[in-house]
């Protein structure tokens, strides 16, 4: 099955970047191996990190090893979301650490580094032919008080893991996004020539 939404660029990019999206249509049927989760979680740990602190932490939840557990963080998902990732074998959870391990200092690019290591994941699923996608709709304090997460790490994301599916089989709202044009900003918009009120022209 394809899951191909290339991004329409105004330069190329790698095909890695382009080809990477978030798809919904997931096969019920296919496990993610254990190689394969191994390969996503390094990726992850091998994210650039502010004072090199790898800030990240993630949970694994795997429906064919640990099925009891992927139905409790299932759980904490948003409707909306439990309406399509019920067919995805992997659940992963990306928690950002709130201290420096170096001085006990507030890290304040944590966050931003666990994006980072969570961008890098899902890149790696994209070229094992995986699909990953991100999610925010999820009760981080359910999560966190049902897997003895620690109060100094905060719940950032949970991802859907899976092996591309058949659009067809999606709720109707959704199949349609799942074939919709990608749109992103127009770069002048996200990108200034410096000064704030000097829009990038590519
Ligand atoms: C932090 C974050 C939270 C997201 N939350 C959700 C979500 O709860 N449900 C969902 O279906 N998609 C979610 N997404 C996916 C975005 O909607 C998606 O990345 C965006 O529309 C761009 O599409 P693309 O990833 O296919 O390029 C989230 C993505 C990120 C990075």
């Amino acid at each position: 099955m394809s899951s191909s939404r290339q991004a329409d660029v105004a330069e190329p990019i790698h095909e890695l970047i382009a080809n990477r999206w978030s798809p919904r249509a997931i096969d019920p049927d296919r496990p993610v191996t254990r190689a394969q989760i191994t390969s996503l979680l390094e990726a992850a740990r091998w994210a650039p990190s502010c004072f090199g602190d790898e800030p990240w932490r993630f949970l694994v939840y795997d429906r064919a090893s640990a099925s009891e557990d992927w139905e409790r963080a299932f759980a904490c998902l948003v409707e909306g979301n439990q309406a399509w990732v019920k067919n995805a074998p992997l659940l992963l959870a990306a928690v950002a650490g709130a201290r420096f391990r170096h001085n006990d200092k507030p890290n304040r690019w944590a966050q931003y580094d666990t994006g980072a290591a969570s961008v890098s994941l899902c890149l790696q699923a994209s070229a094992l032919g995986l699909v990953a996608h991100q999610m925010g709709g999820f009760d981080g304090v359910r999560l966190a008080k049902t897997f003895d997460i620690p109060e100094e790490y905060t719940p950032m994301a949970m991802i859907a893991v899976g092996h591309p599916g058949d659009p067809q089989l999606l709720p109707e709202a959704l199949r349609e996004k799942e074939s919709a044009q990608r749109q992103r900003q127009p770069l002048e918009v996200i990108a200034f020539a410096g000064r704030w009120s000097a829009p990038y022209r590519a």
